[in-house]
């Protein structure tokens, strides 16, 4: 995969260094090349002798040092590479990139190059929540440097916010989306995601059991093929994804109007558990529960169905337009029959309700098991993660595109 590509990769200080390991690892069993800076702070983290022995290469750590700078020089070493990686990169080397300072090795080096870099910030909520280092990265991001996370999670040090440095395989997908041609370069997307909360008063809605991840993955495959992503998403606990634009809304309504600001786009996906149903008039206060048995009465309206919205839309229809079915049973009619009502190209239908052993088959689950509906086919793919499902769709949306705009 990554064969004749030649990453350097910086390791600066950060008990994250230590999930580094692993990235050279994945970058080596994909045929690429990995030379290694290891700073000061890291090597507090990792051992040179472990990277080496990983990267199968020496470690460069010392900007004086007299062999280092006759072996290979911070010159050479980055004019060597395709691509500069800082993993995990802390609050002190985004400063130093940010304001331009040269006293080490490896920010030597980073000033002294020309190639492009990717970093995956890995410190503490509150260092990455500092107004200082929103400013490096903002700056940093306008001189065209990547980024990958930081995620939300717990950190090493028992505190939890957005501050973890991304994983291993992320870090390594965002270098191949880098080194990757992009089939979808031109095209824009619009999917829309997760559930919608129609209010009945206040504090309380009518939902659904979506989390999100499907359409989530989706987006991302299409912003990895390089489509201009738009993604209209109803409340989830997903990470906003980079690179997409992202409209959050809560009910039907709001999505409706989202996607219809949205257009003209080249492809449509709605993958949202839009629900079917809002209350008529929600109350403004909260609703009360009274001393006697008696319950309100809800006076449901059916929502807009924004599918049917786009794939009919008279000015703007996108050029491929993609339903989703979750259906509980008679999958494929329900599916075929969905193709119709609602005037779109594909449905991916997927069974949804609990299974036998009790457990929810697709709604928050990281697998999906679905049909590929046409006007004329009808494919079951193998269960398989919400991720890869993404990418095989995106892989079917490249082939119609090629098809049908002559490329
Ligand atoms: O009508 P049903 O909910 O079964 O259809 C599912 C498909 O229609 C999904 O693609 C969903 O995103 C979309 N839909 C919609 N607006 C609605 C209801 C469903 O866009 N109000």
């Amino acid at each position: 995969m990554l064969k004749d590509k030649k990453i350097l990769l910086i390791i600066s200080g950060g008990i994250a260094a230590y999930k580094t390991l692993e990235l050279i690892r994945l970058i080596r069993k994909n045929n690429g090349t990995v030379q290694c800076i290891l700073t000061e702070g890291g090597s507090q983290f990792v051992t040179p002798l472990s990277i080496s022995s990983l990267s199968g290469h020496k470690v460069y750590s010392e900007l004086w040092s007299l062999n280092d700078e006759s072996e290979m020089g911070h010159i050479r070493l980055s004019r060597g590479s395709d691509l500069i990686v800082v993993a995990p990169a802390s609050a002190d080397i985004m400063a130093k990139m940010a304001h331009g300072l040269a006293n080490d090795l490896a920010s030597t080096t980073l000033l002294a190059s020309d190639k492009p870099v990717l970093l995956a910030p890995g410190m503490n909520p509150e260092m990455w929540r500092n107004p200082a280092t929103q400013t490096n990265t903002d700056t940093l991001k306008q001189r065209g440097v990547m980024f990958t996370g930081p995620n939300d999670g717990e950190m090493a040090c028992g505190e939890t916010g957005l501050g973890r440095m991304s994983e291993p395989e992320e870090i390594f997908t965002a270098i191949t989306d880098f080194f990757f041609e992009k089939p979808l370069k031109g095209y824009s997307a619009l999917v829309t995601s997760g559930p919608t909360y129609e209010p009945l008063d206040p504090v309380r809605f009518l939902g659904n059991r979506s989390s999100g991840k499907q359409g989530y993955a989706i987006a991302k495959a299409l912003r990895n093929a390089g489509a201009d992503v738009t993604l209209v998403t109803g409340p989830t606990n997903l990470p906003d994804p980079q690179g997409v634009r992202i409209t959050s809304i809560q009910t039907a309504n709001d999505m409706l109007e989202a996607c219809t600001n949205a257009l003209p786009v080249n492809i449509a996906i709605c993958a949202a558990a839009v629900s079917d149903w809002c209350v008529d008039a929600p109350q403004m206060q909260k609703i009360k529960k009274t001393d006697d048995s008696s319950v309100p009465k809800l006076h449901l309206k059916q929502t807009p169905d924004i599918l049917k919205a786009i794939s009919t839309h008279s000015k703007n229809r996108p050029q491929l337009v993609i339903g989703f079915a979750a259906e509980t049973q008679d999958l494929e009619n329900n599916a075929k029959a969905k193709l119709k009502k609602k005037g779109c190209d594909w449905i991916i239908a997927n069974e949804v309700g609990i299974d036998a052993n009790g457990i929810e088959k697709t709604f928050g689950s990281e697998e999906n098991q679905i049909h590929f509906i046409t006007q004329d086919q009808n494919e079951k793919w193998d269960r398989a993660s919400k991720d890869s499902i993404a990418r095989k769709l995106v892989q079917q949306i490249i082939n119609h595109m090629d098809k049908n705009n002559g490329s």
